[in-house]
């Protein structure tokens, strides 16, 4: 039997409970993992809340990185032994072993510790498609980047300044202003009591932004829109204040012709070519040392509602994860 938090209701933190499980033996196709470390992710929250589909009874979590403990028929290029991360995995990944297709798994180099890896596999390939493909960020643009000291954030904040970037990013308060800054930030805004159009106005001449990256949504939509200069890109691809809705198109209009996406990694990392080719990009800018996947915060995995209760919260920094 193994340990792994399942939810029988959406809801609150409460609704995560620790149970014990038969680890699934892996079907044809498939490996079987045990994980050494487990990443935390905003989108758990929108699936235990029933924001994102789910059919409970559910496991939670979609990324991880562990070793392979056991390896279904037609299975190539994996064996038992080898180390591994995911971040598309099946609800599951808050559990101590996880049986998931082996084509979302990715080898995992010596270079780049487990705990890393479960911190910044879902974030990291997010960051990549953000700043390299969504948007391709280049030098000298600069940027205005929301929830800059969370854990995309803290990733984003690095990358687009290795690229040359620089980076506008909004906080919630001076500790965080001073992690986004430390990570490569050119400026911060505390959009809990500045006004995001106005200081992007001042700091950009008037110029304003080519590109926002919104992951907080209900909130700062509209602000956001503000900021970006004409035929700019919103990227709306989060909701931690709640989802956008009732978008009016003549909206874009007004702002002068501008362009709106909302992306995920799913329809970016959509067949096994793409997913290889972001994760190279990824593991280089980590065995660079470009960007450093800052842990913030540390929980058991008996203690996920905990977890959850924090990132919720606003109180966490950096990536999250769980430890087995
Ligand atoms: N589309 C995709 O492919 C994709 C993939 C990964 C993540 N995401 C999104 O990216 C965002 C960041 O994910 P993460 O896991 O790294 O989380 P995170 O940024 O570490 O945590 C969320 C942060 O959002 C800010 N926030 C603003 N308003 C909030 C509110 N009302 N409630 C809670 N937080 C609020 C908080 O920072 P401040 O205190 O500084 O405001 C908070 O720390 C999430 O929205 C997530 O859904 C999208």
């Amino acid at each position: 039997m193994a340990r792994q938090i399942q939810f029988t209701e959406t809801g609150g933190p409460e609704v995560l409970e620790l149970v014990d499980v038969e680890p699934r033996d892996p079907g044809p196709g498939e490996i079987r993992i045990a994980n050494r470390a487990v990443g935390l992710n905003f989108i758990d929250i929108y699936v235990r809340t029933g924001l994102y589909p789910a059919q409970p009874p559910s496991g939670l979590g979609t990324e991880g990185a562990g070793v392979v403990d056991a390896v279904g028929e037609g299975v190539e290029d994996f064996a038992e032994g080898d180390r591994v991360a995911y971040a598309q995995g099946p609800l599951g990944a808050y559990a101590e072993y996880i049986t998931m297709d082996a084509e979302k798994a990715i080898a995992l180099p010596e270079a780049i510790d487990f705990e890393t890896a479960a911190a910044g596999m879902l974030k990291g390939l997010t960051v990549q498609y953000l700043l390299r493909q969504t948007y391709a960020i280049g030098e000298d643009d600069t940027i205005l980047f929301h929830a800059a000291a969370g854990g995309v954030g803290s990733i984003a904040c690095q990358w687009a300044h290795a690229l040359g970037a620089h980076v506008i990013g909004t906080v919630s308060n001076e500790d965080k202003a001073g992690i986004a800054k430390r990570n490569g930030a050119w400026m911060t805004i505390d959009y809990t009591r500045e006004s995001v159009p106005e200081r992007v106005r001042e700091l950009t001449d008037g110029a304003m932004v080519p590109v926002v990256y919104d992951s907080v949504g209900k909130d700062t939509w509209k602000d956001s829109l503000a900021c970006l200069s004409k035929r700019g890109l919103m990227v709306s691809f989060g909701n931690a204040s709640g989802p956008v809705e009732g978008v009016n198109l003549a909206e874009l209009n007004k702002g002068g012709s501008l362009f709106v996406t909302r992306p995920s990694l799913n329809g970016y990392a959509d067949t096994r070519e793409r997913f290889e080719m972001m994760c190279d990009d990824l593991f280089a800018v980590l065995e660079s040392g470009d960007v450093k996947i800052k842990i913030g915060q540390r929980f058991a995995l008996e203690d996920a509602a905990e977890a959850h209760r924090a990132l919720a919260n606003r109180e966490t920094t950096g990536s999250t994860i769980l430890t087995l």
